[in-house]
């Protein structure tokens, strides 16, 4: 995840923000960059790498700067590199920017800039907003900021600086956090309180949508609608693990709680209130796509569960026929490809070794590839034809939760963008479909809302030996995925089961008091899954639903059950899966379990 540290004071800058940059280090980046003013110019440094190739081009001698920004980069437009590194400057190099989040419409924004003739140099989102700054400025960054960000659609937060108002340094921010740190010697900005905790620990929360103009000797906050705001520090008695963990006790539930905005961040930009979907690093235009006669889905662990929410959407959408396959599988299978056929690939890290060797088969077989990733650069992008990306920020838990909620909202647009060129679904389709998944952000908050629960059933249930997960339609890969939570981090065995088919043999490890949750969502197969809920009470087992429909039947049938919101039947898995998510963390946290960490795994899988 980007990083942001910005200082104006009396000491040199560039250590403070390079120690501040080192802070952030732990969240993952692809490059980093400072810009300093000194003597009336603006001098940027950017490398491609860690900050220690950073620091092999700082001369602190020559560097005699009393303000300053600074940034780590962790790529989403533009591939990670040292020209698409932050600071972006204008055209005179007398405004640097550094920003966090996503710049929605950047492209048309661009295109009316080169017009009025700005010349770019990188490929970011990023690069318009200094180029913006520029063409409002007038004498006063703080208005010029101000005026540039009223034209920005999209989530932010950022840092100017300018030679030419070298006395101040304005930060603001709209769903991307930001906070100031006031020291004995100046004022901090940064995105997270981590990179101020070596400084102070008197810190300033920025609300959204303000905006900060910051001195050496005082800042002032003002809201969107230009009103004064008064807010003192609060202190923050955090140990720096705690920090970034940003208080939170795992990397893990962290990462539970940050998917509202990483779902948010994966729709932004990518799909408008109509239900228009633009991918801008897909290059498979419409003919390519109605060319397609078959599709293929490859992907591994929580990917692959995400894949065969997928393939019942393509499939219901877009009437094609799709395989899907756990990569190590179909790299050693026969599977009959040919140019008209489509190979998705899903790996949140990009470098999954199975997943990669797929392509290369399908490939060789002349299929069209879309890699759907969270890391822009990683290998997969490099052999894919195209790319669709999650925008979930890095993940540091072992265990995958806010990139597979990120994968279901970005495969669900992709299955969206297939159907369209396909077959030609009516608008008012897509506009509902857009409609729903637009709410699911604020549903999920809703399910956190409730994680306490949860707890209480991690209580009753940590100590089982085995645990089982059914589910029908959308609702077998969430139960596949419940079980493989659960397995991977608390170690208790758990079988993820299509209902219906319990009865075929499963349906023998149940006996009094074995678990056995039930995704039970409304929609043509709720009576069935009901039944199979009946099948497994009456052989002892405590049913326990996740459900989003809170009726008496439900309720009679259940030891325990847990309502979502309703939704439409896709991002319903995006739901229902959050309930298995904490679930399987609170259970593994009541074992004492390193859940960050499990035993045996690694989060990124490189070797077959
Ligand atoms: C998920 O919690 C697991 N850590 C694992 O199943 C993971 O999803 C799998 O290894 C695939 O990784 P990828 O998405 O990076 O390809």
């Amino acid at each position: 995840m980007c990083g942001i540290v910005g200082y104006i004071g009396k000491e040199k800058t560039t250590p403070l923000l390079l120690q501040g940059l080192k802070r952030l280090e732990y969240r993952g980046y692809d490059s980093a960059g400072l810009a300093l003013s000194i003597n009336g110019s603006l001098t940027v440094l950017r490398q491609k790498g860690n900050l220690d190739q950073l620091e092999k081009i700082v001369d602190h001698d020559k560097l005699d700067s009393r303000l300053g920004i600074g940034h780590t980069r962790w790529a989403t437009h533009g591939e990670p590199s040292k020209r698409n590194s932050h600071p972006h400057t204008d055209c005179s190099g007398k405004i640097a920017v550094v920003h966090n989040g996503i710049i929605e419409n950047w492209h048309e924004l661009r295109d009316e800039l080169i017009d009025s003739g700005h010349e770019f140099t990188s490929e970011t989102d990023t690069e318009t907003l200094a180029h913006l700054v520029e063409a409002n400025f007038n004498g006063d960054l703080k208005e010029a900021v101000k005026k540039a960000l009223r034209r920005i659609k999209g989530s932010y937060a950022i840092a100017v600086i300018s030679s030419e108002d070298p006395s101040k340094l304005i930060a603001a921010r709209k769903d991307s956090p930001l906070v100031l740190g006031i020291a004995e010697s100046g004022i901090f900005v940064a995105s997270d309180i981590p990179a101020l905790i070596d400084q102070t620990r008197k810190i300033v929360i920025i609300e959204d949508e303000e905006l900060v103009e910051v001195a050496q000797d005082g800042y002032q906050i003002t809201s969107g609608d230009d009103v004064l705001i008064k807010r003192d520090s609060i202190e923050v008695k955090w140990d720096i693990e705690a920090a970034e963990k940003g208080g939170f006790a795992d990397f893990m539930l962290k990462e539970i709680y940050e998917q509202p905005s990483a779902i948010q961040d994966t729709l932004r930009g990518q799909l408008d209130e109509d239900g228009k979907v633009n991918f801008d690093d897909l290059l498979l235009d419409k003919e390519k796509i109605e060319d397609i006669d078959k599709i293929f889905i490859v992907a591994c662990g929580t990917s692959l569960h995400a894949g065969m929410i997928a393939k019942l959407a393509i499939e219901k959408w877009a009437h094609i026929s799709v395989e899907i396959d756990c990569s190590s599988e179909f790299r050693y299978r026969e599977p009959v490809l040919s140019d008209k056929s489509l190979l998705i690939a899903i790996t949140q890290s990009g470098e999954t070794a199975d997943t990669l060797a797929g392509i290369r088969k399908a490939k060789e077989k002349g299929a069209k590839i879309i890699a759907v990733t969270n890391v822009v650069g990683s290998s997969i992008t490099r052999e894919a034809d195209g790319v669709v990306y999650t925008h979930a920020g890095p993940e540091i838990g072992v265990a995958a939760t806010k990139t597979h909620v990120s994968q279901i909202a970005a495969l669900i647009l992709l299955s969206m963008f297939i159907a369209r060129q396909k077959n030609g679904l009516d608008d008012s389709f897509f506009q509902k479909i857009a409609e729903s998944l637009s709410k699911v952000p604020e549903k999920v908050d809703e399910i956190l809302g409730k994680a306490e629960t949860i707890k209480e059933w991690a209580k009753k249930y940590h100590d089982v030996y085995d645990f089982l997960f059914i589910g029908r339609g959308v609702g077998y890969p969430v139960a596949m995925e419940g079980a493989l939570k659960l397995k991977e981090i608390s170690y208790i065995h758990a079988e993820g089961y299509p209902a219906g088919e319990m009865k075929h043999g499963p349906i023998a490890l149940i006996n009094d008091g074995v678990p056995v949750l039930a995704i039970a969502l409304k929609g043509k197969v709720f009576e069935k899954i009901v039944s199979n809920m009946q099948e497994a009470k009456s052989r002892g087992g405590s049913i326990i639903a996740i459900t989003d429909s809170d009726d008496n039947q439900i309720r009679a049938l259940t030891d325990d059950v847990f309502v979502i919101p309703e939704s439409d039947e896709m991002s319903s898995a995006i739901l229902s899966v959050i309930p298995l998510q904490l679930l399987s963390y609170f259970i593994a946290k009541e074992r004492g379990c390193n859940v960050d960490q499990p035993r045996n795994l690694a989060k990124s899988v490189t070797v077959e």
